[in-house]
């Protein structure tokens, strides 16, 4: 008996549209959809890995100069910092450094957090290779002074290296590299950090005798969040397959009107993608002095 639709027909239809059709837009919407903006912001949830700092030390050793560097480290046992000693664009031409250098470097090594770095220039490998090596040479040799004990450098930063990739440019970083780890006179250990300032050729970080840590931005807070660099850097970590522990950001030009909170969630953003971190306020040279939010900045590498 056909008397138009039956009940059974009707509840299989809303507004006249079949209900398994709906089933298959709800399907649809959130494929195209729900998924992606999940994955947009799915690896946001969850806390951030801890990361180190690591601090770009060109302030000169006048006399108590160092001690919000020291009081950041007593205070804070439980986070890392990576220090980049750089006393003349380099570790100068003499044997070792002069009187205030020599009283402050031993009282930074003595603290189990602390990892010196000795400053290398490399004009984008464009230096004169052996000149670069004798920087090398030279803080090696500081650890075998016996007129000051503890000057050693645990490392080496080499500054200004490309990001382009080339073969004369990949064999000056991975003959200085040798050198570096050949040396007994740099730590066990020797940590090697390149200085791209924006993401270089993968090739770099991944050959065999590349470094440990790769500075993929080194800019203005304002670079950093216009251009998106965010997403290039954890796009870049997860096709390159390099570990969060090997890249490392520095920002600096930060706004005045930031709070210690925005500061704090701008240090969260950087741990994703990030081991070592250093922000600043300072909007000229950011890196010889100490900015007033660095004792809140130094907890929130962790917290
Ligand atoms: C060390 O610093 C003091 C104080 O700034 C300065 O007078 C002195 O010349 C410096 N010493 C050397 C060897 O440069
Ligand atoms: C600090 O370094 C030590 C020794 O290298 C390591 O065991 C520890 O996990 C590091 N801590 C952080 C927070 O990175
Ligand atoms: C040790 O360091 C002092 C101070 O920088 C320097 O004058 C001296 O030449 C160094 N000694 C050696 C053997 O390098
Ligand atoms: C760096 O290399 C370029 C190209 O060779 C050269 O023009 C420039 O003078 C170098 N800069 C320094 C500081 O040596
Ligand atoms: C590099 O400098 C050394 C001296 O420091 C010099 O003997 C050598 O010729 C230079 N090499 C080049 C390629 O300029
Ligand atoms: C640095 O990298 C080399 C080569 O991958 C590795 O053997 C060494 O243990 C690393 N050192 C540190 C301090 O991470």
């Amino acid at each position: 008996m056909r008397s138009g639709t039956t009940w059974a027909e009707r509840r299989s239809k809303v507004c006249g549209v079949p209900k398994y059709l709906l089933w298959v837009l709800l399907g649809l919407v959130v494929i195209v959809i729900v998924v992606p903006i999940g994955v947009m912001f799915g690896r946001k949830k969850g806390s951030p890995g801890k990361s180190s700092v690591l601090l770009p030390l060109y302030v000169y050793p006048d006399p108590g100069a160092w001690d919000p560097l020291f009081t950041a480290i007593e205070s804070n046992p439980h986070v890392n910092f990576t220090v980049v000693v750089n006393p003349a664009s380099g570790p100068g031409t003499d044997p070792g450094p002069d009187a205030n250098y020599t009283s402050e470097i031993p009282k930074l090594n003595q603290y189990p957090n602390v990892r010196t770095v000795g400053y290398v220039s490399t004009n984008y490998t464009n230096r004169n290779f052996s000149d670069a090596l004798q920087d090398v040479m030279i803080y090696s040799l500081w650890s075998a002074n016996t007129t000051v004990p503890g000057l050693g450098m645990n490392g080496i930063f080499l500054d200004e290296t490309p990001n382009e990739y080339n073969a004369a440019s990949a064999l000056f970083l991975e003959k200085l590299a040798v050198a570096i780890r050949s040396q007994t006179g740099l730590g066990k250990d020797p940590l090697i950090i390149h200085n791209p300032g924006t993401l270089p050729d993968a090739q770099y970080i991944l050959s065999p005798n590349g470094p440990n840590v790769t500075i993929v931005f080194e800019g203005e807070y304002s670079t950093y969040q216009t251009t998106g660099i965010q997403n290039d850097i954890s796009g870049f970590q997860s096709s390159s397959k390099c570990s969060r522990d090997a890249l490392a950001c520095i920002l600096h030009s930060l706004p005045t009107s930031f709070s210690d909170s925005d500061v704090k969630s701008l240090v969260k953003d950087l741990r994703y993608v990030s081991g070592s971190i250093f922000v600043t306020g300072l909007s000229v040279d950011y890196y010889s002095s100490f900015w007033s939010g660095w004792q809140g900045f130094v907890g929130d590498v962790v917290t």
